[in-house]
């Protein structure tokens, strides 16, 4: 071989020995598998995860456990798809980084198992993070139902999810859509209006928690719950009957639902109540024919807390009801506490043939496409930057405009309202007043609600007293003692104290109690011009009452930033609300609704301004 020829071998030989030092070898990453890719289409994605998932892995996936019932080593183990935390339960502190911090806790404990599947975390923020200490708490539905706003609605959904995701929680059990017929009904002040109309145009918070497509910056999974016909129940009785004919319950309750398929809501939750005596939590009908089949929804069903309990009448859950739940196309099952035994009880149901592998295969499949659309395998930890957004100012000043625009003026009598901001004295009274657990109502910090300083905000007190000028005295006591009549006004705060679900049904009076009834008479007798502020979870039974007040304005329950009553009891923000439901004359018209004949004491829409 000529020494030419010999060259150019050793120079290419060089050239293959210094490639293979200057230009490493690929990575020795974990082999990526297609479920793995994200470049990969979401359907293909699924497909190979499921096919590498055991039973077991698969039963998993359908099952949500309560955070205080579950150790991270548990949810490895039992390989637990979801977690959440019911109405109060959180960390301690109750901050948002201990939020945050707890749920990397239980991520990584999901994502520890041998496919390393993310579990998804949800809660009820459906009137801000409600459960965190600091969170902005915005007016629940019934007011934010008065301001007739969609697209308000969906900045308050965006707000929401940037504060949930900052703790980490990727799901929202919200918004609730629930078109409540009868205002006894504990739950009223969930429900946006009394005709589908309004819950169906309020879907727009679904598009503000979720963003315009799943996984965008701080999407949060939503929920349209409860699925079917939970405000419709006789009698308003929480959890009861929903005697209607399928005609009516379509025309009533569905629209919202529809709406909010239509909009790409990820998940539904179904209703604890029954349509014509059977539950719904295992009504095959109205869950896999109408709720999937005609309407189209590619989401996952996920029950409510022990739902499935409720399917035979009877206290705890039998293999029957387990097999009923998901044969009548639940995917996923709130078990709070109970969960090892479902999981035992669900194996069985599907080894005996109770419970389909397709069926299983459908769940799995609808549950880990919501993860992967959501990003979660991507992105499974807090993403940290959110959490400073946790009550912050914009958002504050977002809920403080919205608690302005929810307000419904209901009786202006010669024009007393707005009030002056300066010169004299203003007594203000009445229990909701100066008590942030008052006016934020249930679903605040605990299930229930609370009275006092429950977390940080702006009462109606505080907020009255900051809207005046420097000339004017605020005189505050909650029974109206002290005033005379040199006090040129005086306001009452009164209505209701918190309260959630069941707890919250009215069976007999629906009037203000005795101490506030009291508290305005002591005004009224000073001979001053007397507002009556109305912090209530409902229409009141007040007709008797409005006479002798000169003014009344509806304030729902407006959360932490209580500066937006006084905004427009003082004119920075003129009153636009408009009730969305229909005012009784009397408690014995209840139920009463728009077009039923009967003759309100104000109507639904009806609203004045100025
Ligand atoms: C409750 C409610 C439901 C809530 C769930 C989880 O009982 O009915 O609205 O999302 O349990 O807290």
């Amino acid at each position: 071989m000529d020494t030419d020829v010999r060259h150019r071998i050793s120079a290419i030989l060089l050239a293959v020995a210094l490639s293979a030092v200057l230009v490493p070898p690929p990575p020795v990453s974990a082999a990526v598998l297609p479920y793995q890719d994200p470049s990969l289409p979401v359907a293909t994605r699924v497909n190979d995860l499921m096919s590498r998932m055991t039973l077991d892995e698969k039963l998993g996936q359908m099952t949500q456990a309560e955070r205080g019932s579950v150790t991270a080593a548990d949810i490895t183990t039992y390989r637990l798809g979801s977690i959440l935390s019911g109405g109060g339960s959180a960390p301690t502190p109750n901050t948002a980084t201990s939020w945050a911090d707890m749920y990397d806790g239980f991520q990584n404990a999901a994502l520890a198992t041998p496919l390393a599947i993310p579990m998804i975390y949800g809660v009820d923020a459906v009137h801000g993070h409600n459960n965190v200490v600091g969170a902005t708490i915005f007016p629940h539905n019934i007011g934010l139902g008065a301001t007739g706003d969609p697209a308000l609605i969906q900045q308050i959904g965006r707000a929401v999810a940037e504060e949930v995701s900052g703790t980490g929680i990727d799901w929202n059990f919200a918004p609730c859509l629930c078109v409540a017929r009868n205002d006894r009904w504990g739950r009223t002040y969930e429900s946006f209006g009394e005709t589908p109309d309004i819950a169906s145009s309020m879907t727009a918070a679904i598009t503000g928690l979720q963003g315009g497509t799943l996984g965008g910056p701080a999407s949060v999974l939503a929920t349209a719950k409860h699925y079917l016909g939970d405000g419709g129940t006789t009698g308003g009785d929480d959890q009861g009957d929903t005697q209607l004919g399928e005609a009516q319950l379509r025309a009533i309750h569905l629209p919202p639902f529809q709406a909010a398929v239509q909009r790409g809501v990820g998940s539904v939750m179904v209703s604890y109540s029954s349509w014509n005596g059977v539950k719904l939590h295992g009504h095959q009908y109205l869950i896999t024919t109408l709720l999937k089949g005609e309407l189209g929804f590619t989401g996952f069903v996920v029950s409510d807390w022990n739902g499935i309990d409720q399917i035979d009448g009877r206290s705890g859950f039998t293999a029957g009801e387990v097999s009923a739940a998901i044969n009548a196309g639940i995917d996923m099952v709130m078990v709070p506490t109970a969960w090892k035994t479902f999981l035992t009880s669900l194996r069985a149901e599907v080894q005996n043939g109770h419970i389909t592998t397709s069926r299983v295969d459908d769940a799995n499949r609808r549950i880990l496409t919501k993860k992967f659309e959501l990003g979660l395998f991507e992105r499974p930890l807090t993403d940290r930057a959110y959490t400073p957004t946790v009550g912050i100012a914009a958002h504050r000043a977002l809920a403080r405009q919205a608690v302005a625009r929810s307000q419904v003026l209901l009786k202006n009598a010669g024009g007393v309202l707005p009030l002056a901001r300066d010169g004299g004295k203003i007594f203000v009274a009445g229990k909701n007043a100066d008590d942030i657990g008052h006016q934020s109502g249930g679903w605040t910090i605990s299930w229930q609600g609370g009275s006092g300083n429950i977390t940080p905000g702006t009462t109606i007190l505080q907020g009255i007293r900051a809207a005046v000028g420097p000339t004017t005295t605020v005189t505050y006591h909650q029974r109206g003692t002290g005033i005379d009549g040199t006090y040129r006004a005086a306001i009452a705060v009164v209505g209701e104290t918190p309260y959630a679900e069941g707890q919250g049904d009215r069976t007999g009076s629906m009037s203000l109690d005795r101490d506030d009834l009291r508290a305005i008479d002591t005004l009224r007798k000073a001979g001053v011009p007397v507002i009556v502020v109305l912090v209530s979870g409902r229409p009141l039974d007040i007709a008797a009452n409005l006479p002798a007040w000169n003014a009344l304005l509806a304030a729902w329950l407006p959360g932490t930033e209580g500066g937006g009553v006084a905004d427009v009891l003082f004119g920075a923000v003129p009153p636009t609300g408009k009730t969305p439901m229909t005012w009784m004359n009397s408690v014995s018209q209840q139920p009463i609704n728009a077009g039923d004949g009967q003759t309100p004491l104000f109507a639904q829409g009806f609203g004045l301004t100025y």
